[in-house]
């Protein structure tokens, strides 16, 4: 049930009741909302009445997660569902219990992400940073599409970063899985650029009045992203060096909790997004050709790796 603070200060920084209780009875799956902008994402949407669910890896933290949102807005209408984005296994059980737990989803912010030193790969052989970025939303979003559009209009947010206008060599489709040299901030910008040619694609695909999809860059924001030894070098000196001059995660969740609740953008779709405005994107993100073989691609190696797409909007 649904408990609301009557003055409950939200992520827009409004103490309003009509705005508080704006999302009740809409149901916002947030990935990777165990802490930084997806914990200020979750706060922001719980805090205007929506049932919360946090799409995590680690119970335990998405545990104390929940806790934390629950106490900041008084909505206990929080929910915790375990998704490893590096497993598709997982995110295939994931997007099952989201199936089965509600019966709508009107938001599903794809959140989660990290970029790390060292090569390494998922548990089905993918990439890592390309793998939870791209592989693993890909497959939980054709997942739960079905229901997105039962839910109409419905709205699909993907975080990427302004980085992706740094993938100078665009979605390089030769060497998806980084093989042929691994560098890390290189790797991660593709990843932010496949996410903002996924929503490309998906805005082509369906009807605004049905399902909007949009990216968001959220500022360079002080979470916890290359932290915890995940970035080290040159990259890793850098990220902590601006941490005095990066936003809040409050503040770099605003975008997303504006995409996610404002009517004012009802309609509004294939846009990326920057301090809650509509962007131009960089001109590889424009790439109608590149972001529909990003589509084909990714339905063929995740068939390939034992993990079909459901067919909706194929
Ligand atoms: N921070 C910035 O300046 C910045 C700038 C541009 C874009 N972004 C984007 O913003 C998004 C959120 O990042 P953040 O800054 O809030 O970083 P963060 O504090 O490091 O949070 C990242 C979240 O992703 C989760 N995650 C990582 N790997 C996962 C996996 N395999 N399965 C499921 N969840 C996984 C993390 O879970 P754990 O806690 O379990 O690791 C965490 O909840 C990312 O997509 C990032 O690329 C950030």
């Amino acid at each position: 049930m649904t408990r609301l603070r009557p003055a409950a200060k939200n992520c827009l920084g409004t103490t309003k009741d009509r705005i508080a209780m704006s999302m009740q009875g809409k149901v916002v799956v947030i990935t990777g909302s165990n802490t930084g902008i997806g914990l200020e994402t979750a706060v922001g949407v719980a805090s205007q009445g929506a049932t919360t669910v946090l799409a995590c890896r680690n119970p335990a933290k998405a545990e104390a997660a929940k806790q934390e949102v629950v106490r900041r807005t008084w909505n206990d209408d929080v929910h915790v569902v375990v998704l490893d984005l590096a497993d598709l296994a997982s995110v295939r059980k994931a997007g099952d219990e989201i199936l089965s737990r509600w019966d709508r989803l009107d938001v599903l912010v794809n959140n989660a992400g990290g970029t790390w030193s060292q090569r390494h790969v998922t548990v089905q052989g993918f990439e890592y940073t390309m793998g939870v970025s791209h592989f693993g939303h890909f497959s939980l979003t054709r997942q739960l599409l079905g229901r997105l559009l039962a839910s109409a209009p419905a709205r699909l947010i993907a975080v990427t970063s302004v980085g992706h206008r740094f993938a100078a060599k665009g979605m390089r489709f030769d060497d998806l899985q980084s093989e042929e040299g691994y560098q890390a901030m290189e790797v991660y910008c593709r990843a932010k650029l496949a996410n903002v040619l996924f929503v490309r694609e998906l805005a082509r695909r369906f009807d605004p009045r049905a399902l909007t999809a949009n990216a968001v860059h959220p500022g360079w924001v002080r979470s916890r992203f290359g932290m915890d030894g995940d970035l080290s070098g040159v990259n890793g000196l850098g990220i902590r060096l601006m941490r005095p001059f990066q936003i809040s995660p409050r503040r770099g969740a605003r975008t997303s909790v504006f995409l996610a609740t404002s009517p004012d953008v009802a309609g509004q779709s294939g846009k990326y997004w920057v301090r809650s405005k509509p962007r131009r994107p960089g001109r590889q993100a424009e790439d109608e050709a590149a972001a529909l073989r990003l589509w084909d691609d990714s339905e063929r190696l995740l068939a390939g790796a034992g993990f079909p797409v459901d067919p909706v909007g194929a």
